[in-house]
């Protein structure tokens, strides 16, 4: 539905050369929610501006529905447009006027009339939640409510797919929650593609299908959100998951372990959805005879699924603890062997 292929723009400031895209390929497919994250300046917003034509690449190629963009002009811009709602952090909003007003300008656009406008006002204000703030100035709405009118305006034309731009990032928690509650739900009964960007994970994991991850101007990884939470591969994306799933051993441990005179090995173990059907930790100490000691555990929901991370003592003999291994790997979990550093209390993770 959206495609790019090895797009590249630089923008130019006196003698300054800013490299925003580099070499940039993507595709999101029709239905899905695409999410893009990454840090401020990774050349996010460049990019999802170059799906509604309003950035251009210096070289590579945008499409929207199998029709490349760097030919669009005049009329078939503004169908191109019509077929994609934009949403934005500060909302972009006529404080000044009513709700109505607000929601009416792209219909007004189109020519619509006077009956449509107000039906289709109607219409979208009661999807979003807001049917009694119709006259209402945005200026006296909160900032969540101004999100729900930003998204009414932008599906007041029917678009078939919605572009959000840090839709949430202006506001808290709990706000943001709500919204992203109401954009699964554009997504889900509307049937709308949903391409957003955005520098919070927690934005990726509630909502997105699939995620790129940005850096520097390019995409360094790319994939399911489950894979790509479960097994990242970048340091960048290890850091963006660690702000939503704490993997790491606990400051507590490393003065409590020392203590243990026994023999041990450490491991982080990772559940992704219901790809492991056993109950490996009871197992552990069932079949391999060794004593277990969950010394950290985060489970997080994600994509109506759940992602769970342990860290674990695993207390017996050598080859006790081999066999444990081999049972964890063939279960399906994935498992990292955790190695402790103690004068620098850090834990480095091999294979
Ligand atoms: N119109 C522009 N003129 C000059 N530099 C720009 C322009 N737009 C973006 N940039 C630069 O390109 C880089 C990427 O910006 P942007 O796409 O806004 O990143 P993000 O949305 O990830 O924060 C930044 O260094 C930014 O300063
Ligand atoms: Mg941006």
């Amino acid at each position: 539905m959206i495609r790019l292929e090895h797009v590249s723009r630089t923008f130019r400031e006196k003698n300054l050369e800013v490299h925003a895209l580099q070499d940039v390929s993507l595709q999101v497919q029709e239905g899905e929610i695409y999410g893009i994250v990454g840090f401020s300046g990774a050349g996010k917003s460049t990019l999802i501006r170059l799906v509604n034509r309003l950035e251009t690449p210096d070289t590579g190629t945008v499409r929207v529905d199998g029709e490349e963009l760097s030919g669009l002009k005049g009329k078939a811009l503004s169908i191109l447009r019509r077929k994609i709602g934009m949403v934005f952090q500060q909302f972009n909003l006529l404080e000044g006027k009513t709700v109505y007003h607000n929601i009416a300008i792209p219909l007004r656009m189109e020519g619509r009339s006077k009956a449509e406008i107000e039906r289709r006002v109607s219409e979208v204000l009661d999807f979003v939640e807001l049917g009694e703030k119709k006259n209402a100035y945005v200026s006296q709405l909160s900032g969540g409510q101004k999100q729900r009118v930003g998204i009414a305006r932008a599906l007041a034309t029917k678009p078939k797919i919605l572009l959000c731009d840090e839709a949430t990032s202006a506001l808290d928690p709990q706000t943001t929650e709500s919204i992203l509650k109401l954009l699964k739900r554009v997504n889900q009964e509307m049937g709308i593609t949903i391409m957003l960007i955005t520098h919070q994970m927690q934005v990726i994991q509630m909502i997105c299908d699939r995620v790129a991850v940005m850096e520097n101007g390019k995409i360094v990884e790319e994939g399911n959100v489950l894979d790509v939470f479960g097994q990242p591969q970048a340091e960048v994306t290890r850091r963006f998951v660690r702000t939503v799933i704490n993997d790491q051993v606990p400051e507590t441990f490393y003065d409590t372990i020392r203590s243990e005179n026994r023999h041990y090995r450490l491991e982080q173990l990772k559940f992704i959805g219901d790809t492991v059907n056993e109950p490996v930790i009871a197992s552990l100490c069932r079949r391999e005879g060794l004593d277990v000691n969950i010394v950290g555990a985060n489970i997080s929901p994600m994509q109506g699924s759940m992602m769970s991370v342990f860290i674990l003592q695993l207390i017996g003999d050598s080859e006790q603890i081999n066999a444990a291994e081999a049972y964890i790997d063939k279960s399906g979990a994935i498992r990292k062997r955790l190695i402790i550093d103690w004068e620098n209390r850090t834990v480095t993770e091999t294979a």
